[in-house]
């Protein structure tokens, strides 16, 4: 997508063909400021300290992660070690598990004299699928948008509300959740998004609300308690979301107040959208409430909020009373039943085993666990 008109990722290769650059999001909306990672240990602490976050994302640094291990050392161990290293920074979104797992099978059957090259070329490869991935789901979320708009006889705007981020900053370029956003809006579809803030690391505020207005689409920023207040007075036509974790009978684990959005979404009869790319899929596990497991962060994201002063400085300041404890569940699940249906680069489908086997027939034969 592009920044100031000039078109960029959230990751790339250097000019010096191996280290890798990031934008690094803890910094937007007031400052874009990029980086270059150039070791393991650099890319393992760019996902732990969300420099880079949201789950394609965080796949995709992590493959370059190990394209950063292998160039000083390609051996079995290292390779070992640094899948190891690299799975423990963040548990929720699977991306992470299946890009070390694609990588580190692709590698380990290689000689390690081969094993750098091959790795920057494969993750690389999972940067374009990520982009292709996401034009896909893009154009047939953008379909559920034009629907809308005949529906209300092309009047007014579509309204849409999504939470977090699930925009090109959480991919690799486009985004799940608002592809079809950026689409419709291409199309000449008027779009308006309701910008859930998404406490308590604000990536609605702060990373969609820039994505949105870098992009000229129309959008308003609201509370997160906000949107079962608009869906009650009838405000939103559609929700979209993305997921970190789907399973393999449609349950998602986004970012936590996904949930609840669902609930009231359900109540009043607003179309719940979830959008993801299949490396999303956790084709092990259909029981998301119990096996899919919850990241608990710092209880300093809860405590403290940095914003920027009327100087331009960015400062951190408490919010609550010292010594009252914190908890920070940073993701929840979404029963299947509240999904009405899921996006992906294949087309749209029931959130159901049923749904997501008729679009990936080749997982039939597969294990979907418990
Ligand atoms: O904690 P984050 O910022 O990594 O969480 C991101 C989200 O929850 C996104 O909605 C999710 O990764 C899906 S987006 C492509």
């Amino acid at each position: 997508m592009k920044v100031g008109g000039v078109a960029m990722r959230s990751i790339w290769l250097e000019p010096d063909g191996w280290s890798v650059g990031i934008i690094d999001q803890r910094h937007l909306p007031h400052r874009l400021v990029t980086d270059r990672l150039t070791t393991l240990a650099e890319a393992a602490e760019a996902i732990r300290a969300m420099r880079v976050r949201g789950a394609p994302l965080i796949g995709a640094a992590a493959a370059y992660g190990l394209c950063l291990a292998l160039r000083t050392d390609p051996s079995n161990a290292a390779l070992d070690a640094a899948c190891r290293m690299l799975a423990a920074t963040r548990p929720t979104a699977v991306n992470l598990a299946w890009a070390l797992e694609d990588m580190r099978r692709r590698l380990r059957s290689l000689p390690p004299a081969r094993r750098s090259e091959a790795a920057y070329a494969r993750a690389a490869a999972i940067c374009d699928e990520d982009i292709a991935t996401n034009r896909a789901l893009g154009a047939h979320g953008a379909a559920l948008i034009r629907e809308r708009w005949e529906k209300k006889r092309r009047q007014g705007v579509v309204e849409v509300l999504t939470h977090c981020n699930a925009g090109w900053l959480a991919t690799v370029d486009w985004g799940t959740a608002l592809a079809p956003v950026f689409r419709a809006h291409d199309e000449g579809i008027p779009v308006h998004v309701w910008v859930d803030e998404t406490r308590p690391r604000n990536q609605g505020a702060s990373l969609t609300a820039w994505e949105l207005q870098q992009h000229g689409v129309p959008h308003t920023v609201i509370v997160d308690n906000a949107g079962g207040h608009l869906m009650q007075h009838g405000r939103v036509d559609l929700c979209i979301v993305g997921t970190d974790r789907t399973t393999a009978r449609g349950d998602v684990a986004n970012k936590i107040g996904t949930y609840l959005k669902a609930l009231a979404a359900a109540d009043n009869g607003v179309p719940f959208y979830v959008a993801l790319p299949s490396s999303t899929i956790d084709w092990s596990i259909a029981d998301g409430l119990r096996h899919i497991p919850i990241e608990e962060r710092a209880g300093s994201e809860v405590s403290d909020i940095a914003g920027r002063l009327p100087d331009g400085t960015v400062a951190t300041v408490r919010l609550i009373p010292e010594g009252s404890p914190v908890a920070n569940y940073a993701f929840d699940v979404t029963p299947a039943r509240l999904v009405t249906a899921l996006i992906t680069e294949r087309g749209v489908c029931e959130a159901s085993a049923a749904g997501l086997l008729r679009l990936f027939p080749e997982r039939r034969a597969g294990r979907t666990g418990t």
